[in-house]
């Protein structure tokens, strides 16, 4: 009825009449405007700030200011909200103003005086590690002794930026004892819980309300919470509303983008292709301080082994601190850059035993009972196989791969999986909650789930619909506001479907009892409200141990392979993508329309990651912080995209749904470089722009 249907986005109207209202769109009674003062260094102790402008109307706050604990609360509580004494990286913050007038506020000059320390800027000559991960697998001795040939590389990956459409923007009203957040975010309840720290307040005191948010990819995940710091610090000594909006440059320079990688990967590979050991060492740059690199570097090396049953594996992970601005949440999380490095790898073995790119991943690719790196069986929905077949198929991969060869097309493949919802036992560490209340006009659906462009509130009140055989229009949604909605976790980690939605059936399997046959509208008339409530429950059967990285690592994974084909120019290098063929098994799409988007959006994305966008880093600063010189895909860069379905439906998803947001962002990178291999490139790093094809070119002549 509502479910697998295009039925209209709860969102779309607004959004499409304008009457949405983003963070920016807001304006409160006495509202102040907001601006950090930044470091202009990467390492350096500082020894004295001079406030060289006329104060009047200013609210000027410092580290001092901070009643709280000086941090911006996650996993290492090692990052100050305000630089304290000592900056660590370009563009970290020492200094915040907040003026009615906004050209005041632009015009005020604050002098800092350094002492500038070295600053480390190559995360090669870094000796601090912020995490070290260790995944064993069988014997890597008995591996290299069945192999006939080993084959080994490097490869790298550069930084990239989330550059949602609407840059960072929060707006803190101070309130009876307390603050209130609104803002352009995807964790309400992380905002929340920082602020508590920073401001050592009640929870009750703290308010966070999600707005209209354009965009997050991860760029909203964790950093928001050091804005809403900020600007609710301004706002406390102010008492009065203070908005901080970052331009396109500030939030370029400041804010956390996609860790770089470096990936080494030594193989042992039997004549007829099949894998006999993987050694894989992960390299990520953290930036200075910890932000997520744990987890990141978690999801990195889980799947540094890809789709593939290899009996001995050995993968090695740490992420290391540099003088960098901290790198952190990005769509793929960590999985985007190991699997680059595997799947160009794959083409490389494929290369050197002259052996068809799709059979060698035939014969390896993980099929249901096989283990992968961490030892988990595959259940029934494991579709490898599957989707590589259709892809194939789809594109007439073979049939072109013959007839391109000598000329300057080129088509290449990859084959890659992604693990849905939080990794390990971070679902159970969240012990997410969602609810359900009658209205006296159907059901309103209360999760702290954000809908950043996605589809969050449509796709769940599908499933809340279906469940309870109720029409769509009868559910209600809106953004989440801490004051309203339990904490249903952060919209991360590909679970905001898979985990939060099956919350959701289960409160609407719940309440459809209570109600027996009554609606919720006659309930309600009878009654009056009735909430219903539930918490996330781990599958049966689901293991995982931490200390050895051993067991279900994810609930379960979605599948995908990426076809490219692409032209070469032969004088600029410039590539061009003719064609992308998507398939991919995301269990169940709710609303097909909507699943499409995600697929053909993150392939877009991945396409910028391989050929386009380059993060140009000169002393700890991004040195092209401007949508003029950072370039992304935009339409007439992006060919058409062929998205295809072949779902293997996940007996513990809602309506058998895994995770779709993060799925396809891995892929197209691997693909499009394998493309370029095919044209006798032989390029082991992205981004592929121009220049770098080019060297690879002349130096293989
Ligand atoms: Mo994400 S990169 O799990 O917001």
């Amino acid at each position: 009825m509502a479910v697998g249907r295009n039925v209209a986005r709860k969102d779309g109207f607004p959004k499409v009449a304008g009457s949405a209202l983003y963070t920016d769109d807001l304006a409160f009674p006495g509202m102040l405007y907001g601006r950090s003062i930044r470091s202009p260094l990467a390492h350096g102790r500082i020894e004295a700030i001079e406030l060289d402008f006329d104060r009047t109307g200013f609210t000027i706050v410092d580290c001092q200011d901070i009643p709280g604990r000086n941090v911006v609360t996650l996993l290492g509580d090692d990052q100050p909200c305000l630089a304290a004494g000592q900056v660590l990286h370009v563009g970290e913050p020492i200094l915040l103003l907040a003026h009615a007038d906004r050209e005041r506020l632009l015009e005020a000059r604050v002098e800092i005086r350094f002492q500038e320390m070295p600053a480390l800027l190559n995360l090669l000559e870094s000796d601090h590690s912020f995490k070290d991960i260790l995944i064993q697998k069988g014997e890597l001795e008995a591996g290299w002794s069945r192999a006939d040939t080993i084959i080994e590389g490097e490869y790298r990956t550069g930084h990239q930026e989330q550059l949602y459409i609407e840059p960072n923007v929060v707006i803190a009203v101070p309130e009876e004892g307390g603050v209130t957040i609104h803002g352009s975010l995807q964790c309400p309840y992380y905002v929340h819980k920082a602020l508590r720290v920073l401001l050592d307040l009640p929870p009750e005191r703290i308010r966070v309300v999600a707005r209209e948010t354009g965009g997050g990819f991860g760029g909203k995940e964790e950093y928001p919470s050091m804005i809403a710091g900020h600007a609710a610090l301004l706002a406390l000594k102010a008492g009065r509303p203070v908005k901080l909006v970052y331009d396109r440059e500030e939030d370029m320079i400041a804010t956390t983008k996609r860790h770089p990688s470096i990936c080494r990967i030594r193989s042992g590979v039997q004549d007829d292709g099949t894998l006999t050991a993987l050694d894989i060492e992960v390299l990520i740059d953290g930036g200075a301080y910890v932000t997520l690199s744990p987890v990141v570097l978690s999801r990195g090396v889980i799947h540094a082994s890809g789709p593939y049953r290899c009996p001995n594996v050995r993968i090695q992970g740490r992420a290391l601190r540099t003088n960098t601005p901290p790198n952190g949440a990005f769509r793929g999380f960590g999985a985007p850059q190991t699997q680059f490095a595997l799947e160009v790898h794959m083409e490389r073995i494929a290369e050197q035993l002259r052996m068809d790119p799709v059979q060698l991943r035939r014969i390896n690719a993980l099929r249901p009972g096989d283990r992968n790196a961490t030892g988990q069986v595959m259940g029934p929905d494991c579709s490898a196989l599957e989707v590589l077949e259709e892809a194939v198929r789809r594109s007439d991969f073979h049939r072109k791969r013959r007839n391109h060869s000598g000329s300057l097309r080129g088509i290449g493949l990859s084959l890659i999986y992604h693990g849905s919802g939080f990794t390990g036992s971070g679902e159970v560490a969240l012990n997410s909650e969602a609810a359900l209340e009658v209205t006296e006009a159907g059901v309103r659906i209360l999760v702290a789930s954000t809908e950043i462009g996605q589809g969050t509130r449509t796709m769940h009140a599908q499933i809340v619909a279906e469940t309870l055989g109720i029409p769509y229009e009868q559910v209600e949604t809106d953004n989440p506001d801490t004051a309203r909605v339990p904490d249903s976790g952060p919209t991360v980690a590909s679970r905001t479907c898979m985990v939060v939605g099956g919350i959701l059936k289960r409160c609407a399997e719940q309440l459809k009892e209570r109600l027996g046959d009554r609606s919720p509208q006659q309930y309600f008339a009878e009654h009056g409200s009735l909430k219903v409530s539930r918490r996330y429950q781990r599958p049966e059967g689901l293991l995982w141990d931490e200390e050895h990285y051993r067991g279900d690592a994810y609930a379960t994974f979605a599948y995908s392979c990426v076809v490219s084909e692409l032209e070469l120019d032969p004088d600029t290098y410039q590539v061009k993508p003719l064609r992308l063929t998507a398939v991919q098994d995301i269990g169940k799409a709710i609303h097909p329309i909507l699943a499409a988007g995600q697929i053909e959006g993150g392939t877009a994305q991945g396409l910028g990651y391989a050929l386009l966008e380059e993060v140009v880093m000169q002393g700890g600063v991004m040195a092209n912080a401007q949508l003029t010189n950072y370039l992304i895909p935009t339409t007439m860069d992006t060919p058409p995209i062929d998205v295809h379905f072949v779902n293997r439906p996940y007996q513990e998803g809602p309506f058998g749904a895994k995770g779709v947001g993060e799925l396809p962002i891995d892929g197209p990178a691997p693909s499009l470089v394998n493309a370029l291999r095919h044209l006798g490139l032989d390029l082991r790093s992205i981004p592929a722009t121009p220049e770098r094809i080019m060297e690879v070119a002349c130096a293989s002549v």
